[in-house]
C-alpha cells in the first residue's frame, strides 16, 4: 500500500518539525525549567533529562531512522546499517531517559510506575528493543533466509510504524502530564511556558504524521536495481 506521491515534500516538512521540536524541548527544559543535571540537590533538574532524551532520542532520532530508506540516495545495504545505527542511538537515549525519570522519582521519594504514561512507556521501550533485536538478527546479522526476510518485512514495517506512533502519542501524554503538574502548582494556564509545552506536543504529533506519510509515499530516488526489482 502506498500513496502515489513523492516522499520528498513529507521528508522536508518532517525535518523542519524535527528542528522545531528539538529547539522547543531544549528551551523549555533549560530556559524555563532550570536546566539538566545527572546529580543535583534540586531533583527537578534530573527529571528534565527525561523529556529531552525521550523527545530528541526515541521520537526524533527514531523518526529519522525510519525515513532513512526514503530520504537517502544510497545503496540498500548502507541504508540498512544507517537505519540500524540510528535506531540503536534512539533506543539507548530512550533507556537513559527512562532511567532519569526513575532516578528523579527515587531520589525525591516519589512512587514509580503509577501513571498510564509510565505503563505505556515501559511497553513502548520493550517493544522497541524487541523490534531492534529482531531487525538486527533477521535483516542484518546473521540474517534470516530470504523467505523469512520477505515474509516478515511487511510485519516489521507495520509494527515499526505502530511502535513509533505509540512513542509519539506517549510523548504528547508526558508533556500533558508534566504541564498539568506544573499548572496545579501555580504555573499560569495561558502563560508563555504553557503555550510552549502545548505547541511542543503539537509539533511532535505533526512530526509523527509526516514520518508516517513518508513511509507510505514513493521513494525520492529509485535506484536502478530497486526499480528493476519492483517491476518484477
Ligand atoms: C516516548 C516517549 C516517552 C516514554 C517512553 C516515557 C516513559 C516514561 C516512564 C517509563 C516513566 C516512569 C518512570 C518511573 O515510574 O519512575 C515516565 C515518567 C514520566 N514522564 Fe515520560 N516518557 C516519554 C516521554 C515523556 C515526555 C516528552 C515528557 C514530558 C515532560 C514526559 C513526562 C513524564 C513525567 C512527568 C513522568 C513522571 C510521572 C509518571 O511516572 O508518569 N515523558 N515516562
Ligand atoms: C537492527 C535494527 C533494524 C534493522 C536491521 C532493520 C531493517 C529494516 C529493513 C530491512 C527494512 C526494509 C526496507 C525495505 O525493504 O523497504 C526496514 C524498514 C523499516 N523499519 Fe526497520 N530495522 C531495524 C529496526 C527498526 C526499528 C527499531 C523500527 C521502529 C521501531 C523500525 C521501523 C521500520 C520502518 C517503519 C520501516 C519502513 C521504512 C520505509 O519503508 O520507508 N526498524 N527495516
Amino acid at each position: 500500500m502506498a500513496i502515489g506521491v513523492n516522499s520528498l515534500g513529507f521528508i522536508a516538512v518532517a525535518q523542519v518539525l524535527a528542528l522545531a521540536g528539538v529547539v522547543m524541548v531544549l528551551v523549555w527544559c533549560i530556559h524555563f525549567m532550570g536546566g539538566l543535571a545527572w546529580e543535583a540537590t534540586d531533583k527537578s533538574l534530573i527529571f528534565n533529562i527525561h523529556p529531552v532524551l525521550m523527545l530528541i532520542g526515541l521520537v526524533i532520532i527514531g523518526g529519522e531512522a525510519i525515513m532513512t530508506y526514503k530520504a537517502l540516495p544510497l545503496k540498500k545495504e548502507l541504508k540498512k546499517v544507517i537505519h540500524m545505527v540510528l535506531h540503536a542511538i534512539a533506543l539507548v537515549l530512550g533507556i537513559i531517559g527512562i532511567y532519569a525519570a526513575f532516578k528523579y522519582h527515587n531520589e525525591s521519594s516519589i512512587a514509580n510506575l503509577y501513571s498510564l504514561h509510565s505503563w505505556l512507556g515501559i511497553g513502548i521501550i520493550t517493544l522497541y528493543g524487541i523490534q531492534w533485536i529482531y531487525g538486527f538478527l533477521i535483516f542484518l546479522f546473521p540474517g534470516g533466509s530470504s523467505a523469512v526476510r520477505s515474509e516478515t518485512v511487511p510485519w516489521h514495517i507495520v509494527l515499526g510504524l505502530i511502535i513509533f506512533s505509540l512513542a509519539v502519542g506517549n510523548a504528547a501524554i508526558g508533556l500533558l502530564e508534566k504541564l498539568t503538574f506544573l499548572e496545579s502548582a501555580s504555573l499560569a494556564k495561558f502563560g508563555a511556558e504553557a503555550y510552549l509545552v502545548n505547541f511542543t506536543a503539537v509539533v511532535t504529533v505533526l512530526y509523527g504524521v509526516f514520518v508516517v506519510f513518508s513511509v507510505l509515499s514513493q521513494p525520492v530516488v529509485v535506484r536502478e536495481e530497486e526499480a528493476a526489482y519492483t517491476a518484477l
